[in-house]
């Protein structure tokens, strides 16, 4: 059985699945470690901690709970500091790093796209300094070609899955509270009536006639409304400097004789299957 049933069997029976071996135990020892070391650094905090300088994210976490010392139903405890501070971490890593994933793989899948990126990057900045966030407005293309790639990546396909916290009507559907809603990001990000090729990879559906690059709505990998991706501009300028800085130095091909194949495997995100990649320093 693979890893990921074992884990959906597990969410089912836990009671059942602590008796028995299996890559869940690996997954919750992993765990285990992780959250241990972030209550260790929230330890050392406390341990020097200073209300005139704060110092980063936990600081103002620890400034809000002082704050709020007399109110338990605000939230702001240790448990909940050591969960947030892992749910940057969760939340922010795979993430991008998929998304990079499947950047390079459509790269080495249509290197015409890939040199006329080259092609932007070398006009626009150059190969003596690093690319900047400032750059983004004037590189349409490459910015094209990263929407495009998260497009076509859907690396959350069945959103964050969410419960209602009240009774909800939606037109002619009412939803009681408690219910657990999963939003398909899929069908949005493929919808036939909003994209010209939904199932293709092109660039063009994020340029108008002039190469100028134009916003989709159906453009959703982040999701949208109250839960919106809380990282979403930190992402975007973290996937354009990454995707610049690499294409600026490398140009990235297939092992020879390979047809790069598009298969993914689906956990936390939906991720390319490995692949191997030529870099040659341009
Ligand atoms: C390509 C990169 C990323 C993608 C595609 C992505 C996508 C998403 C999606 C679809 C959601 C669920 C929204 C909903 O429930 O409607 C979400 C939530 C969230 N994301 Fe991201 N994300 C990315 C990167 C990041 C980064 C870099 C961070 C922070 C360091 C981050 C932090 C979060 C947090 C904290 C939430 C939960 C927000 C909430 O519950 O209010 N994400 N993200």
């Amino acid at each position: 059985m693979r890893p990921f049933q074992m884990n959906k069997l597990y969410n089912m029976f836990p009671w059942l699945m602590q008796l028995l071996p299996g890559p869940h135990k690996k997954l919750i020892t992993l765990w285990q470690r992780v959250t241990d070391f972030v209550r260790e650094k929230v330890n050392e905090h406390r341990a020097d901690y200073d209300q005139s300088s704060l110092r980063d994210y936990i600081d103002c976490f620890l400034a809000e709970m002082e704050k709020h010392k007399d109110d338990t139903a605000a939230g702001f405890d240790v448990e909940n500091l050591c969960m947030c501070t892992l749910d940057l971490f969760v939340a922010g890593t795979e993430t991008t790093s998929t998304t990079l994933y499947w950047g390079l793989l459509y790269m080495i899948k249509y290197p015409e796209i890939q040199a006329k990126v080259q092609q932007e990057i070398d006009a626009v900045v150059g190969s003596s300094r690093q690319p900047s966030g400032s750059d983004r407005d004037n590189m349409p293309y490459t910015n094209a070609v990263i929407h495009e790639i998260q497009r076509m990546g859907n690396i959350i396909p069945l959103n964050v899955v969410r419960t209602t916290s009240e009774d909800t009507r939606i037109e002619k559907y009412s939803i009681p509270k408690g219910t657990l809603v999963i939003g398909s990001l899929t069908s949005v990000l493929f919808d036939e009536s909003e994209w010209e090729t939904p199932h293709s990879f092109n660039p063009g559906h994020f340029l108008d006639a002039e190469g100028k690059f134009r916003r989709r709505d159906a453009f959703l990998p982040f999701s949208l409304g109250k839960r919106v991706c809380l990282g979403e501009q930190l992402a975007r300028m973290e996937l354009f400097l990454f995707f610049t800085s690499v294409l600026q130095r490398f140009t990235f091909s297939p092992p020879a004789g390979v047809e790069p194949s598009l298969d993914f495997k689906m956990g936390f995100t939906r991720c390319p299957k490995p692949y191997k990649l030529c870099a040659v320093p341009r």
